[in-house]
């Protein structure tokens, strides 16, 4: 068991805000079913956060701060999650990228299937002869999770949406235990209008210049490590645009708030350079740009090097 520990007074002030959303409830089911199935099948569950959060700025809102994430590290690591054979909770924002659907123009996935004669044919409403090639295994794949059931996905728009439902998938994750990962992909947004402050209808535009003045959003990291997800393995992401302050950064969130693992990034290299930062090393990975250009992605090397240290963590 771990020790609870106390949620500072803004922390705790946060979540006493928060409005669940409305289908907070079933969601929460979704993921607590989902977490104990896999848990007694003995699968390993990661918990992935993906795409960036909103801010309102109005209670009926018209107007609200965003983030550039549009969800790539989050979709392309759940797909080589499940290719390693772990079952993907996946906390999204809602019309970001998914898994396998972000490979396709269309969502078209669900209308076409894999011949079982010839697997590079592919059979459905609409004839696409010229990609069948190419879609085929990402159909093929997509498919197969679907059926097995290893793909859980659960949207959320807004910060506070985000913060309560991860909140529940990060508990949802107790019963996976040391077997759970929870990575946390998302860009969360840092500054909030707490709802007291909030104006109810549209800001109008006849009473002149805006000024706003934005809170703190309290870091989560530290009550999830020590009590909603006190047994997983927790990988946070640090993001910066300064490449002199990436490490320290990273190894000071893990002095911090005592998780295991940062994966540290520049927002204009992240496609090619990422580096796993831990309590005493840290390693680079990088894409040259030949492997690049042949459409290979850093989430694959990433998450081959994450599963080697989740499977040491385990028999240590
Ligand atoms: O989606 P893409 O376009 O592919 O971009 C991917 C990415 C750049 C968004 C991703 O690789 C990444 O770096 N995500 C984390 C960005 C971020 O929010 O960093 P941060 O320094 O604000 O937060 C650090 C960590 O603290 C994050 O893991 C976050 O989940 C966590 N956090 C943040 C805010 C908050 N209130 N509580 C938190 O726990």
């Amino acid at each position: 068991m771990a020790t609870p520990i106390n949620l500072s007074e803004s922390e705790s002030q946060f979540f006493q805000d928060l409005v669940p959303p409305e289908s907070f409830n079933i969601k929460k089911i979704q993921m607590e079913e989902f977490t104990k199935r896999h848990s007694l099948l003995k699968n390993r569950v990661v918990l992935i956060t993906s795409g960036g959060t909103t801010v309102p700025l109005e209670s009926r809102t018209v107007r609200f701060i965003d983030n550039f994430s549009i969800g790539t590290r989050g979709a392309t690591s759940a797909e080589y999650f499940l290719k390693q054979g772990y079952a993907v909770l996946f906390l999204h924002r809602h019309r970001s990228l998914q898994p396998f659907f972000q490979r396709v123009e269309k969502n078209i996935l669900d209308i076409l299937s894999v011949s079982e004669n010839d697997p590079t044919v592919i059979t459905g409403e609409i004839s696409y002869p010229s990609l069948a090639k190419s879609l085929a295994p990402v159909v093929k794949d997509y498919h197969k999770y679907k059926n097995e059931g290893m793909l859980s996905m659960v949207e959320f728009t807004t910060l506070t949406e985000y913060l309560i439902l991860l909140r529940a998938a990060s508990e949802a994750m107790q019963a996976c235990g040391r077997e759970g990962m929870v990575y946390l992909a998302a860009a969360v947004a840092d500054f909030y209008v707490p709802r007291g402050l909030m104006p109810e209808h549209k800001i109008q535009s006849s009473e002149g210049a805006l000024k706003l003045t934005l809170e703190m959003t309290p870091k989560m990291l530290k009550p999830l490590v020590k009590e909603w997800s006190p047994n997983a393995f927790v990988i946070s992401f640090k993001l910066e645009t300064d490449q002199s302050l990436l490490i320290e950064k990273s190894r000071n969130a893990l002095l911090v708030y005592q998780h295991q693992m940062v994966i540290a990034n520049i927002l204009e290299t992240r496609k090619k350079e990422v580096f796993i930062v831990t309590m005493d090393a840290e390693e680079i990975l990088r894409l040259s740009d030949e492997e690049l250009a042949a459409g290979r992605e850093i989430e694959e090397p990433l998450i081959d090097k994450l599963v080697e240290h989740h499977t040491t963590l385990l028999l240590s």
